[in-house]
C-alpha cells in the first residue's frame, strides 16, 4: 500500500485516485501522522501531497524529518517537494511570484519517473515557491522555462520531487509517472479492485454495525444505491431505506428505483410520499439558498418521522463521496468557503443519536459506478447522472408550483429522450432543462406568444468538481428545442448554457 500525506492539497484526494487507478491500495494520513503509525502501515512507499502553504509560514505542516530514514521511496508532489527539500538541508527560495497553468517541461537527465516518455510535454504548474539549493545527492531531472528545478531525484534513496501536478489530468504523462513510482521504484503489487474493495467493506459494516439496524434515505441515484446495496450485502434485512418523494423528482423517478432495487435485492424500502408537505413549505419563495434550507428542513422532518417508525435503528447509512465532502471541507478538517449548502442529512444523526456509515466517501463518482457494476447493480442505475437533493425545485428559477414543476419535468423527459437517442447519455456527467423565470415574445400559427423560456445544460466532467459544457451537435440541438417548443404547452423559446465550472456551477441555483 501506498500512504498519501495530506498537506491540504485540493488535489490530495485526486493523487489516491490515480494511486488506485493502477489498482495499488491506498490511504490519504495527516501531515502530523506519528511515524510510528507510518511504520506500522507497513507502506511500499510515502507520497508528500501539494498545499497551500509555504515552507517558511508559521505552523506550515511538516512531517516528522525521520520519514526519510524509513528506507521507504517517497514522492514529493510541489509542497511536498519543497517539504522534502527542506527537510533533508536544502533550500526553497521564496516566490516573487505565482506560476500557474501550463508549462513545458524538458526532461534533463534519466529518471525512473520519465520512463519510455519524450523528451519535452506539456506540465500543469501551480506553485508560488520553488527549490533553490538541492540537499547532497539530489539531481535536477527536469525544467520548464520559468522553474530550473521542476523536478528531482535521489536515485539511491529513492527520493522523488515533482514540482507540477501529474495527478491532473492536463499534465501529459501524469498518471505514467505515478505508475512508474508505484512499480519501478516502489514495487507495489496490483491486488486493489472494486472486488476487494467490497469485499472489505461489507467486512467493515458487519464489523461496525453487528446485529443492529441501519436506515438509510434512498435517492433514486447511483451513490445511495451502491451505498445500500453494498449495506445491504453486509446486513441483509438489518437495513431499512426510506425514499422521500419531495414532488421535485424527474418523471418516473420511483418506479425505476422500485424495479431496479427493490424487487431484484428483496430489500426492504419504505416509500413516503411529502409532495405537498413541501410543495407547501417552497410557496411564494424564489431564493436558491432560503430553497435549499426549507427542502432540507422538510426533508429532516420527514426522514425522522418516518425513522422514528423503525424502532431500535442505531446507525444512519449515507452514500457520501468524496467529492461531497471536499466541496464543504478543507483537508484539515476546517470549513473552507462553502459554495452551496448542499442538501444532506445533516443534524439528524447527533438528533437522534445514530451513528453515519457511509462506505463510499472515500470514492469518487466513477470508482462508485465500477463498484455497483461489480455488486450486480442494473446498468441503468450504475449509469444514471447525478440529480441534486432539491431536484428540480433548484432547476426552476424563481417560484415553485406544481404548474411550473409539470412543464419542467415534460421537458426534461424530451431532452433526456434525444440524449439518449443520441448515444451521448453516458458520456455526459449531465444534462437536464432549466426553467426560466422570464417569458419572451414568439410567433406560433401566425400568432403572438408570450410565453416560457427553458435553458439546456449539459456538461462533461469527472467529478463536478470542475466541468465543461457539452459541445452538442447543432442538430440535435435543433430538434430537441423543437420538440420541447411543439410538445410543451407554454414554451416557445430554448436556450442552451454555455458556461463551464468555475466560473458557473452545473445547476443554475
Ligand atoms: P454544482 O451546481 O455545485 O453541482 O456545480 C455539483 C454537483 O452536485 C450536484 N448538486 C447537488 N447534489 N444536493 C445534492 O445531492 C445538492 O444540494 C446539490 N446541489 C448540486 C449537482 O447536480 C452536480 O452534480
Amino acid at each position: 500500500m501506498i500512504v498519501v500525506i495530506d498537506f491540504g492539497s485540493q488535489f490530495n484526494q485526486l493523487i489516491a485516485r490515480r494511486v488506485r487507478e493502477h489498482n495499488v491500495y491506498c490511504q490519504v494520513e495527516p501531515a502530523n501522522i506519528p511515524i510510528d503509525r507510518i511504520k506500522a502501515l507497513n507502506p511500499k512507499g510515502i507520497i508528500l501531497s501539494g498545499g497551500p502553504s509555504s515552507i517558511y509560514e508559521k505552523d506550515s505542516p511538516a512531517v516528522d524529518k525521520s520519514l526519510f530514514d524509513l528506507g521507504v521511496p517517497v514522492l514529493g508532489i510541489c509542497y511536498g517537494m519543497h517539504s522534502m527539500i527542506h527537510a533533508l538541508g536544502g533550500e526553497i527560495r521564496r516566490a516573487k511570484k505565482r506560476e500557474y497553468g501550463f508549462a513545458r517541461l524538458q526532461i534533463k537527465s534519466d529518471s525512473l519517473l520519465f520512463k519510455d516518455m519524450p523528451s519535452e510535454f506539456q506540465c500543469w504548474m501551480s506553485h508560488g515557491d520553488s527549490a533553490g539549493t538541492l540537499p547532497e545527492g539530489f539531481e535536477v531531472t527536469a525544467a520548464t522555462e520559468n522553474t530550473p528545478i521542476a523536478a528531482v531525484a535521489h536515485p539511491e534513496k529513492q527520493f522523488y520531487g515533482l514540482q507540477f501536478h501529474p495527478e491532473v489530468e492536463h499534465s501529459i504523462n501524469g498518471s505514467l509517472m505515478i505508475k512508474h513510482f508505484l512499480f519501478d521504484v516502489c514495487r507495489c503489487e496490483k491486488n486493489w479492485t472494486m472486488d476487494s474493495f467490497s469485499e472489505g467493506a461489507i467486512e467493515q459494516i458487519k464489523d461496525a454495525v453487528k446485529d443492529k439496524k441501519v436506515i438509510m434515505g434512498l435517492s433514486g441515484g447511483v451513490d445511495s444505491s451502491v451505498a445500500a446495496t453494498l449495506i445491504h450485502k453486509a446486513i441483509g434485512k438489518n437495513l431499512h431505506c426510506i425514499f422521500v418523494d419531495n414532488g421535485l423528482l424527474r418523471h418516473n423517478e420511483k418506479t425505476q428505483l422500485e424495479k431496479r432495487l427493490g424487487n431484484n435485492l428483496d430489500m426492504n424500502i419504505r416509500f413516503v410520499d411529502a409532495a405537498q408537505t413541501f410543495l407547501d413549505a417552497l410557496k411564494g419563495v424564489t431564493d436558491p439558498e432560503t430553497k435549499r434550507k426549507i427542502i432540507g428542513n422538510e426533508f429532516i422532518k420527514v426522514f425522522e418521522a418516518e425513522a422514528r417508525k423503525i424502532p431500535g435503528a442505531a446507525f444512519l447509512g449515507q452514500g457520501t463521496l468524496y467529492p461531497d465532502i471536499i466541496e464543504s471541507k478543507s483537508a484539515f478538517g476546517g470549513p473552507t468557503s462553502i459554495i452551496k449548502s448542499h442538501h444532506n442529512v445533516g443534524g439528524l444523526p447527533e438528533k437522534m443519536q445514530l451513528k453515519l456509515i457511509e462506505p463510499l466517501q472515500l470514492l469518487f463518482k466513477d470508482e462508485v459506478r465500477k463498484l455497483g457494476l461489480a455488486l450486480g447493480i442494473h446498468e441503468d442505475l450504475v449509469w444514471r447522472q447525478p440529480f441534486p437533493g432539491p431536484g428540480l425545485a433548484i432547476r426552476i428559477m424563481g417560484e415553485i408550483t406544481a404548474k411550473r414543476l409539470d412543464i419542467l419535468r415534460q421537458t426534461d423527459v424530451i431532452l433526456l429522450e434525444e440524449i439518449r437517442k443520441a448515444g451521448l447519455y453516458r458520456k455526459l456527467w449531465q444534462s437536464f432543462a432549466v426553467l426560466l423565470p422570464i417569458k419572451s415574445v414568439g410567433v406560433m400559427g401566425d400568432k403572438r406568444t408570450f410565453a416560457h423560456c427553458v435553458a439546456i445544460r449539459a456538461v462533461t466532467s469527472n467529478d463536478a468538481m470542475t466541468a465543461d459544457w457539452a459541445r452538442l451537435p447543432h442538430d440535435l440541438l435543433g430538434k430537441i428545442s423543437n420538440r420541447m417548443i411543439n410538445e410543451v404547452e407554454d414554451i416557445n423559446r430554448v436556450v442552451y448554457d454555455i458556461t463551464s465550472k468555475p466560473p458557473g456551477t452545473i445547476e443554475w441555483e
